[in-house]
């Protein structure tokens, strides 16, 4: 269990913040893992993040700069040990594409945090990228506490 992907709808927001945040916050703790990020859209493939998702992520000390957009994919079940969505649509998209016989877990962030069904809310329609990075921390925090998930 080291290979987690992070997935929203845009991977311009959500996913890519979470994997920066939880990318850093593993170092720390000294957790091995692979971790990457994508979208269940092609809007925005091969873009970086959106620039205020960028500017928010670096007043903490994160740099999304370097990320890209892609779309997540069938082969992603099987590269993958761990699937976290955003947001339930973003889970029953992910499920709606994967092969009969894969049991890879797929996860909304925030049932590590608070053990709820909530979604992380869009920053893209919301405009709180704050709030969106206070729960992406909050949830990479109660993820590393629980390591390895189930
Ligand atoms: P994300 O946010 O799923 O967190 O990357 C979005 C970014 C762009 C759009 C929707 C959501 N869009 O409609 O272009």
């Amino acid at each position: 269990m080291n290979r987690v992907l992070f997935v929203c709808l845009g991977n311009i927001c959500r996913s890519p913040a979470a994997e920066g945040v939880f990318r850093a916050m593993a170092a720390q703790a000294g957790v091995d893992c692979t971790v990457d990020s994508a979208g269940t859209s092609n809007w925005h493939l091969g873009n970086p993040p959106y620039g205020p998702m960028i500017d928010n992520s670096n007043v903490r000390g994160v740099d999304l700069t370097a990320l890209r957009a892609r779309q997540f994919q069938t082969a992603d079940f099987a590269a993958f040990d761990l699937i976290i969505a955003m947001d339930r649509a973003n889970q029953i998209d992910i499920e709606a594409m994967r092969p009969q016989g894969n049991g890879t877990p797929v996860r909304l962030f925030l049932s590590f945090a608070q053990d709820s069904t909530a979604d992380v809310p869009d920053p893209y329609y919301t405009r709180d990228f704050d709030g969106v990075l206070d729960l992406i921390e909050q949830a990479s925090r109660d993820l590393l506490a629980r390591w390895p998930p189930k």
